[in-house]
């Protein structure tokens, strides 16, 4: 599995899993805990998660998911922006640990920016560091300037990731985001990687997917893992779709592939706001 290294040194799985809209459906949970489980077997092991999905329901589903694979997980939840004062941010963690039954978090981010100054979540995340509560913090959909406002205040250039929309379909970040994030140290979470499975076949990823005998959403997948500083989190209630973006995590597309899918799908010409899904 390839790895892509957070700003402390430490090496993530560059391809882990999402978990939106997972355990809210009890018919469904059989198939998703089977899911879950399979892709820490094969090594998917950074798992996605917010205290919004199913409002702590997919935390508690993934709680017991993840039942004696804990230590295996690097663990990612996000925390509301109206939770995510000094003080909130405490509750909202505490909250966190007790749905997914464990003593800490690898990764907590402040889901989207709100109201709160960033001064007060930043302080609340590093008295959570300090507790042992949380290993590292970042933050989630960040444009350029929210991004060079964090770094402007005290700690803020601790942020260890920013997870944004990115996707074939959604180029925009590479205009100015991501090269402000490569300068800086920050890796990329790309979140909805495959569009939300809305990756339209057709065209150039059509015929590479033909030709590589594999399918488009596989061809999508790829696109965003090409970036050495990309980590993506497909999520899939599928065990067979769970292998087949596994297998995705290895496939290399080549200059001239990457070159066809630049003609169907443009990067980008000026700068787009940020875009959220
Ligand atoms: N920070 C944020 O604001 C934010 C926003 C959105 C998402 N996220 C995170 O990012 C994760 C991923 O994003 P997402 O769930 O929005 O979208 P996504 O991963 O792009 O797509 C998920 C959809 O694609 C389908 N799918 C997955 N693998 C497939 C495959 N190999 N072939 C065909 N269909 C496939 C899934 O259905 P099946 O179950 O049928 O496979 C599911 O409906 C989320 O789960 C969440 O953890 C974060």
């Amino acid at each position: 599995m390839r790895t892509v290294t957070l700003p402390g040194g430490e090496r993530v799985p560059a391809l882990g899993m999402g978990s939106w809209s997972m355990g809210e459906i009890p018919a469904h949970r059989r198939d998703e805990i089977a899911t879950v489980r399979l892709g820490v077997e094969l090594g998917t092991t950074l798992i996605d998660t917010a205290e919004m999905y199913g409002e702590g329901l997919t935390e508690q589903f993934l709680g017991e998911a993840l039942s004696g694979l804990r230590e295996r997980v690097f663990l990612v939840s996000k925390v509301y922006p109206h939770n995510a004062s000094r003080r909130g941010v405490q509750h909202a963690c505490e909250q966190s640990l007790r749905r997914l039954r464990t003593d800490r978090l690898d990764l907590y981010l402040l889901h989207w920016r709100g109201r709160e100054p960033l001064a007060e979540t930043i302080a609340g995340f590093e008295d959570l560091r300090a507790a042992g509560k949380i290993r590292y913090w970042g933050v989630s959909n960040f444009d350029t300037d929210d991004m060079e406002e964090l770094f402007a205040l005290p700690g803020g250039d601790r942020c260890a990731v920013n997870q944004v929309l990115y996707n074939l379909t959604r180029r925009g970040p590479e205009f100015d985001l991501l090269p402000w994030m490569r300068a800086h140290d920050v890796p990329l979470m790309a979140y909805s990687p495959i569009e939300q499975g809305r990756v339209a076949n057709g065209g150039a990823i059509a015929a590479i997917a033909a030709q590589r005998g594999v399918s488009h959403w596989q061809v999508a997948l790829a696109w965003v893992l090409r970036r050495p500083d990309a980590i993506a989190i497909p999520q899939t209630s599928k065990i067979a779709h769970l292998r087949l973006n596994y297998e995705a995590g290895s496939l290399v597309l080549s200059d001239e592939e990457l070159a066809q899918l630049d003609s169907q799908f443009a990067p980008p010409a000026r700068k787009r706001a940020l875009e959220m899904i």
